[in-house]
């Protein structure tokens, strides 16, 4: 889907875990020589990073969030990923699309149809509605049960507006990413990330070999 580089997103609720066998799985993968860009959203690129403050921490309407983590993304999508991937490099991405219809769609029960019309814009082309929307080539789900994420997160620094909801959000987000999971089953690998963390690694590491990206 993306000839030239490799794009992998890495999703999941908060306290799954992901952020630091994303960082091991870069690590990992320029030990072999490949080029990798490790990126994050909301975030990515200086105005996306403002986007994100904005969202984490400013009271806002469901649409309001949905609109600014989208603008965040187009502009990442732009200027950092789309290059990279037509310089041949591998992506490396800690959250995606998926996560709006997981805490937007999901979480929120923002509308679905909304969030799919703004998937096609930012990743696609909006003066052309047939041209290729941009999608990971694999996305790894760290799945976990909303109560065992929230046992994890107690006590850990302040927490922003989706780490200060409450239990049943998380349960909605959850099922967010298993829908889109049964959407589109050949792009995503499901993680139980409720294993030890040898273990997820290893599932991480599993994920990446089957590919060909790690020997
Ligand atoms: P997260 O990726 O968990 O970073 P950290 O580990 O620093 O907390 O935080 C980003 C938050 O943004 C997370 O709670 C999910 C939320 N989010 C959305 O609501 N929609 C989106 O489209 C994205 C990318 C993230």
């Amino acid at each position: 889907m993306n000839p030239s580089g490799i794009f992998l997103s890495f999703e999941g609720i908060d306290g799954a875990g992901k952020t630091t066998h994303v960082d091991a799985l870069a690590q990992a993968l320029r030990e072999q020589g490949h080029t990798v860009l490790r990126t994050r959203e909301p975030g990515g690129t200086p105005l996306a990073e403002a986007l994100r403050e904005l969202v984490l921490h400013q009271p806002m309407d469901a649409l309001t969030e949905s609109l600014l983590v989208f603008a965040a993304r187009r502009d990442h999508v732009q200027t950092v990923i789309r290059p990279a991937l037509a310089r041949g490099e591998l992506v490396l991405c800690d959250r995606f699309t998926d996560a709006s219809f997981a805490y937007q769609g999901g979480g929120r029960g923002f509308d679905l149809a909304i969030l799919a019309r703004l998937e096609q814009w930012v990743q696609g082309d909006p003066q052309a509605t047939d041209a290729p929307v941009l999608q990971p080539d694999l996305t790894v789900w760290f799945d976990l049960p909303p109560e065992v994420a929230a046992a994890r997160l107690d006590g850990a620094r302040r927490p922003d507006r989706f780490e200060q909801q409450a239990v049943d959000f998380f349960v909605r987000v959850r099922e967010g990413y298993h829908q889109r999971q049964c959407a589109a089953p050949g792009r995503f690998v499901r993680i139980d990330a409720g294993q030890p963390r040898e273990q997820v690694w290893h599932d991480v590491c599993v994920a990446a070999r089957d590919r060909g990206w790690l020997t």
